[in-house]
Order: C-alpha cells, then structure tokens, then sequence
C-alpha cells in the first residue's frame, strides 16, 4: 500500500475522476476527505469507505467552505498530507461567436471561479496544514490545459491558468510542498456546465453518446474512434494511478512544478490521420 497512513482532502470528489481517485487512495491505505456539492453522494460515499472517507458538503468558490473542510478533515484524520484540487466544469466546446454577448461576463466569472479560483482557495485553505507534513498538491488539467478543441476559450483558458497556478505555487512553496498538475484527457463522466450559460444539467457522457453514436462506449473496449490516438475511451480508473504517484511520498521526490500529460497521447496526434499505425500489425505479420 503506496499511500498507507496518508491523508488527502480532494475536492469534486464524489462524482466521475474524483470518485476514482478515493476509491483507489483507499486501496492505497489512505483516508480520504471530500468536499463535493451533493450531501446524497457523499453519504454514499461514506457508507462505502466507512471509516476511511468523510464527506463534507461545500462550494469551492467559499474559502470559508474550504477552511471548514480542513478543519474537519484534521478533526478526524488528524493532518492533511494531499490536496487534490480537482472540482470544475466545462463549456461544452462554446466557441467565442456562440458566446451570447449578455451572458460573457457571469459565464467568465463562474467558469474561472470554479475552476481556478476554486484551486487556489483550496490551496490557501490547506496551506498550514499541507507545510506542516511537508505534503503536496496536486491540481487537475486536462488536455485543455494544452491543447485547443478540448473546450471553448472560456475552459480552455481557465486551465492553461491552472498550469500557471501549478508552477508559481511550486515555485513559492518549495521545498517544504511540492505542486503538480495531471492533464488528464477525456473521461466518460457527468462533468456538467455552467449554470450561467444554462449548462448546469447537461452531461458529459451524453455528448459523447452523440459524438459516438455507433460505437460502444464501454470504458476501456479498445480500438473505438475515440479522440485520442491511444484507442480506447478512457474513464476515471484510468487516471486514478497518476495521483497516487504524485501523492507518494517514496515515488515522487524529484517532481514539483510539473504538469503530466496523461492524455491519451492528444500531444502526438497526426496531421492527416490520428496515428501512424495503419497497417503496422500486418506488416509485421500480427493478427488484430
Ligand atoms: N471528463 C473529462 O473528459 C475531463 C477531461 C479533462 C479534464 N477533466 C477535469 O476533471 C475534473 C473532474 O471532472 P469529471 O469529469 O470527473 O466530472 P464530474 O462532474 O464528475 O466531477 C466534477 C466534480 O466537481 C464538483 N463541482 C463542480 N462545481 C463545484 C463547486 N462550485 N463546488 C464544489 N464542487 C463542485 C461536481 O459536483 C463534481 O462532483 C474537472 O476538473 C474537469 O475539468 C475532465
């Protein structure tokens, strides 16, 4: 157990990605403290994990939210060793011409509270608590913290500021906390939108019914047209592994201020054709 004794608080977490990461820093031996906006899945959560999970109900916009997070975190668990900022939301592509005029300014302020501000809080809230075990963070991308098309501007630009947040809080905290990001790519989940921008209910996994329409969706079924040249539609477990890494305090001693691409390889897609596989297995004689 890489991660025995460990404590983490991570926001978002009772839903999609962050689901993922409890459900495996609790097979790591950690305990696990999770702010999320659904008193009805943190109890579910609890009961899950039993002893090992607390659920607290939260708005990563409120530093008071998050400070009363920390404090009971430490109430139960005694310290915090991990952040894992991760909550957010996404403009479901919303391109700058689509952008109604009278909507920009509370659809900036919600995706970039969320989404950036929501990391920083989290950070300053644990701030204390993460030097005194000489712990770390670690900050969610995505590939839109990169690339373009993973989002419209307002996403795409709120996590190239994250990437941002990763490396000046590296930079000003070492060496007592390191800070690392995860770019993870796309995962089969119910990211939802901005209310503002009357996205709140939308789902992530629905549009991906419709982008995919005649393939199946299964997480993890290998050779689908997903986007990323690896081949397979990735879902949370597939990303949970990357934390556990940064978190570990054996594993990662070189790393601060890096962000991982763990994508799905959007950073090595072709210009013509997403990979430059074909036909590979049957020049080398290989049967699919
Ligand atoms: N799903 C993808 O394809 C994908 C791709 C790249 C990056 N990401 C990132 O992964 C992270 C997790 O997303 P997910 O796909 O698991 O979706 P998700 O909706 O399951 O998880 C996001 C969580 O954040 C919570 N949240 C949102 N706003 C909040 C607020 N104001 N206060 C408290 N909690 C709030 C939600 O309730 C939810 O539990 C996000 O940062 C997202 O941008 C997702």
């Amino acid at each position: 157990m890489r991660l025995a004794n460990e404590v983490a608080l991570i926001t978002g977490g009772s839903s999609g990605v962050g689901r993922s990461i409890v459900e495996r820093f609790v097979a790591e031996g950690a305990k696990v403290a999770v702010l999320g906006r659904s008193a009805d899945s943190l109890r579910q959560l609890e009961q899950e994990y039993g002893e090992n999970v607390i659920g607290m109900v939260g708005d990563v916009r409120q530093l008071s939210d998050l400070k009363s997070a920390v404090n009971q975190c430490v109430e139960r668990f005694g310290k915090i060793d991990t952040l894992i900022a991760n909550a957010g939301i996404w403009d479901y592509n919303m391109s700058l011409v689509d952008l109604p005029e009278d909507k920009m300014d509370q659809a900036f302020d919600e995706m970039f509270h969320v989404n950036v501000k929501g990391y920083l809080l989290a950070a300053k809230a644990c701030l204390p608590q993460i030097a005194a075990t000489r712990g770390n963070m670690i900050f969610t991308v995505s590939n839109a913290g990169f690339y373009t098309s993973g989002g419209g501007p307002l996403y795409t630009s709120t996590k190239h500021g994250v990437v941002g947040l990763v490396r000046q809080l590296a930079y000003e905290l070492a060496p007592y906390i390191r800070v690392n990001g995860i770019a993870i790519g796309g995962a089969l989940t119910n990211l939802r939108g901005p209310a503002s921008l009357e996205m709140e209910n939308r789902s992530l996994t629905s549009m991906y019914n419709e982008w995919y329409k005649d393939v199946d969706l299964e997480p993890g079924k290998e050779n689908v047209e997903s986007a990323a040249p690896i081949g397979r539609i990735l879902c949370g477990e597939d990303y949970a592994g990357a934390y556990v890494f940064f978190a570990s305090r054996n594993d990662n001693i070189p790393a601060t201020g890096e962000v991982l691409n763990f994508d799905g390889g959007w950073g090595i897609r072709g210009l013509r054709k997403k990979t430059g596989s074909q036909g590979l297995l049957e020049k080398l004689k290989i049967r699919d």
